[in-house]
């Protein structure tokens, strides 16, 4: 039997993020050919491996064709156990990718050659930043015209923030792409347009190996041997430390759809990945090879079943063997608890699963017990340290349109906000309900949801802020004269927090110099 500490060494638990349409479905798909959990080969126009690949369990989901939750594939890869968290594609669901990021060791950036850098990724890597989370940086769609791979790399590290050192290099682009250098292997990838797989791989000694001008023409290789020259000037060479602390992200170069650079990819981050790392707690570091078990909350994913209306609790485990009818606490209601059917996530397919170890993510069937960022131990007192809520960018009265069901409309804002679908806040003025979200749609998955699981009716009514900033003060008196000021713009959050709803970018700068003791928050923990 294997040991705990061979569970977690092989273990990579990452997540692939990306703005939508730069090819993360088509790269997770890849990946996930390669590990043998799918076998159909070159299928990405079909729609049905589409939806096995990433997984859309909610109708609405259907409806729209949209990613709207996170789930898990994981694999084996040689001796590897890969676990790969699929992230909402749409931008109203960042708040969903943002915690499924407190569940991963390391992430893969997607960018489109042709593309760079867009909005969505940005704002992922500041989340991946303030965790330094490890970052591999695939530039995809090399097969089409795009921009100078020098050029991209540039704005890589200037909109990322983040030192870039590329492993693979390009051999020109779009029409005239003819594949791959391996700078980290010494190979080179040859690429033929229309096939599937890599039409030849060969080993060469190094970069002058006169065998590149037969394969290449000599004008590119001669432009390679200058890339490759500049690149070695430029970038200093790799440093696996300086990755795993966050400070450097490798590149690869290829194309998902022409399953071109993937495996360089996967094998890589095979090798320089973590593996699960110790995770803070607000009591202690807790190692994942320590014998007890421990483990959190960050997804909560309703009704995938449609025929039971349950909801499914997505654990990562942290520390520890998790184990089947083995008795866990549930750190907030101190309940024990045991778990007869955790499901564990085997590509497309979930099965019951009689362990599980730190970096693998298990699911538990759930009757609304759990909330997002809750703890489960072997029994002692820990709390996870999850990700802050940041402030919504969108924000709407919610309002009760059938009175005998206000009782299920409750029920249902609780629990839909207990899976973090958005935020609400209870202004002190007038006792009315907001909901806070990062887009339009979400607004519209509660209205759906709500009268679909818990047949309550809603409608939205507008209300106009910029930013709901969670404020602080040590000086009671000037805290308790603000909110007296500001009593129509004053709420809670369900931690029954002080929020302050600033209706504009002014008024909240006119509140900050008026109130010099304040302190204004735009994420919730401080
Ligand atoms: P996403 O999950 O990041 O949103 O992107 P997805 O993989 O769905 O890819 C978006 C589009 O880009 C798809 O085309 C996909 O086939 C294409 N694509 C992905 N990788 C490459 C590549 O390496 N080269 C080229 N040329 N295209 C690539 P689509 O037409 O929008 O969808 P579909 O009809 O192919 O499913």
């Amino acid at each position: 039997m294997s040991t705990l500490t061979d569970e977690i060494s092989r273990r990579r638990t990452f997540a692939i993020i990306s703005h939508p349409d730069a090819g993360k479905t088509t790269l997770t798909e890849k990946l996930l050919l390669f590990g043998g959990a799918i076998h159909i080969a070159g299928a990405v126009k079909s729609n049905k491996i589409k939806k096995t690949a990433t997984s859309d369990w909610m109708e609405i989901e259907k409806q729209r064709g949209i990613s709207v939750a996170t789930s898990v594939m994981g694999f084996n890869y040689g001796d590897y156990k890969i676990n790969i968290l699929d992230t909402p594609g749409h931008q109203d669901f960042a708040e969903d990718t943002y915690r499924t990021l407190t569940a991963v060791d390391s992430v893969i950036i997607v960018v489109d050659v042709a593309k760079g850098v867009e909005q969505q990724t940005r704002k992922l890597m500041e989340v991946c930043r303030m965790r330094n989370t490890p970052v591999i940086i695939f530039v995809n769609k090399l097969d089409r015209e795009g921009r100078d791979p020098f050029e991209i790399l540039d704005e890589l590290e200037a909109e990322l923030k983040i030192n870039v050192r590329p492993l693979t290099w390009p051999i020109n682009i779009g029409a005239k792409f003819k594949g791959v250098y391996n700078i980290y292997e010494n190979s080179l990838d040859l690429f033929t347009p229309n096939k599937q797989t890599i039409s030849e791989r060969v080993a060469i000694d190094n970069i002058t190996d006169p065998r590149i001008d037969e394969m290449v023409g000599e004008a590119d290789a001669k432009k390679l041997r200058e890339d490759i020259e500049l690149i070695e000037g430029v970038y200093p060479e790799f440093d696996k430390t300086q990755y795993l602390e966050g400070k450097v992200a490798p590149v690869f170069f290829g194309s998902a759809l022409n399953t071109f650079g993937v495996k360089e990819l996967l094998d890589c981050f095979c090798e320089i990945a973590p593996a699960p790392k110790p995770v803070q707690t607000e009591e202690r570091l807790v190692l994942p090879d320590e014998d007890a078990f421990s483990g959190f909350v960050f997804k909560i994913h309703a009704n995938m079943d449609p025929n039971h209306r349950s909801c499914i609790a997505f654990v990562k485990v942290c520390s520890g063997r998790f184990q089947r009818n083995e008795n866990y606490k549930h750190i907030r209601s101190g309940k024990m608890m045991k778990f007869s059917s955790p499901t564990a996530f085997m590509a497309q397919k979930k099965d019951i699963v009689d362990e599980a170890y730190p970096g693998d993510i298990v699911g538990i069937p759930d009757t609304g017990n759990f909330k997002i960022g809750d703890t489960l131990t072997a029994g002692e007192e820990l709390h996870f340290k999850g990700l802050p809520s940041f402030s919504p960018e969108m924000f709407k009265y919610i309002e009760n349109t059938d009175p005998m069901k206000s009782k299920q409309l409750e029920k249902g804002i609780q629990q839909l906000m207990d899976e973090g679908v958005a935020q609400l806040f209870i202004n002190q003025f007038n006792g009315r309900k907001i909901i806070g979200t990062v887009g339009q749609l979400q607004f519209e998955v509660i209205q759906y949801r709500l009268l679909h699981e818990y047949g309550a009716q809603c409608r939205w009514e507008p209300i106009s802020l910029f930013k709901a900033c969670w404020i602080e003060s040590e000086d009671e008196q000037a805290l308790e004269a603000f909110k007296k000021r500001k009593h129509q713009f004053m709420a809670v959050d369900r931690e029954g927090r002080d929020v302050f709803l600033a209706d504009s970018g002014y008024v909240l700068q006119m509140a900050q110099q008026d109130f010099p003791k304040i302190r204004f928050h735009t994420t919730s923990e401080f």
